[in-house]
């Protein structure tokens, strides 16, 4: 499977936020959900980290978990679903083919959609979607990466994180979701990914969206324009200036995360 590694997957995603933000389009959508993404990628890559050490397991991938949490959906910074009825999970699947990141592709599909697209859980996909997307669904086979991307999302929304049986209600609510079992379908992947793994997911994403301005700071070599808007802070841009592109900003990363993991852990 071709990768992607986190620092091409930051420049990606930067680019379209950056983009958006040019524009002009719509701040208000596309700032938090610069924050969404962010706190999906370290939440993910955390959980991921936490799960590779109980398990012992070696083929549990980080950056996967990690470009998955930030490129799964990128369809969002292509299509207006709200304009277009396109929807993200389909653009973001085709742009990550032509991106040459197939392993991701699948991603954006799987992290909104749990096995089969019915018209009762998706009433804006047109027969069309609703094929396109099950015919795909019906040739992947869910991974680790898809279920955890998934149960990430569930619990967070823009700069907020929510436990997820608050945000199953809220969605049925805010979408007005008919479907009977569309709460227990969701719990019954929480309950089994959670009790496989001994895993807090909700206590680590609200520790991500705690922490969210200082690892953002983090991040800034790759993420420009957009973070100094999502961080609110005028010395943000500053640090950007100090920063040089090409410093290694992998390890200093992979090492600021290492001890956001036993500030966790502990
Ligand atoms: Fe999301």
């Amino acid at each position: 499977m071709p990768r992607c590694s986190m620092q091409e997957a930051m420049n990606k995603a930067s680019v379209y936020i950056d983009r958006r933000i040019e524009d002009g389009s719509k701040i208000a959508i596309t700032l938090p959900h610069a924050s969404h993404i962010l706190i999906m990628a370290v939440s993910a890559y955390l959980i991921a980290r936490q799960i590779k050490k109980q398990t012992k397991d070696e083929t549990i991938d980080l950056e996967k978990a990690f470009v998955c949490g930030l490129l799964h959906d990128i369809g969002r910074y292509i299509v207006d679903e709200r304009e277009s009825k396109y929807p993200h999970t389909i653009a973001g699947y085709d742009r990550c083919k032509k991106l040459k990141i197939p392993g991701v592709a699948p991603v954006c599909l799987t992290h909104a959609i749990l096995d089969k697209a019915t018209h009762e859980e998706y009433p804006d996909y047109t027969p069309e979607q609703l094929k396109f997307v099950n015919d795909k669904m019906s040739k992947i086979n869910r991974s680790f990466y898809d279920d955890l991307t998934m149960l990430v999302d569930l619990h967070c929304r823009g700069d907020q994180v929510f436990h997820i049986h608050d945000r199953l209600e809220k969605n049925i609510k805010m979408y007005n979701i008919q479907m009977d079992n569309y709460y227990d379908k969701y719990m019954a992947l929480y309950n089994k990914f959670t009790s496989k793994y001994n895993v807090d997911i909700y206590r680590i994403c609200r520790f991500v969206a705690d922490h969210r301005k200082s690892i953002f700071k983090h991040l800034m070599p790759y993420c420009h324009g957009w973070l100094r808007y999502v961080c609110g802070d005028k010395s943000v841009a500053k640090d950007h200036v100090a920063y040089s592109r090409n410093a290694n900003i992998a390890q200093y990363w992979k090492d600021y995360l290492a001890q956001q993991t036993k500030v966790i852990t502990k």
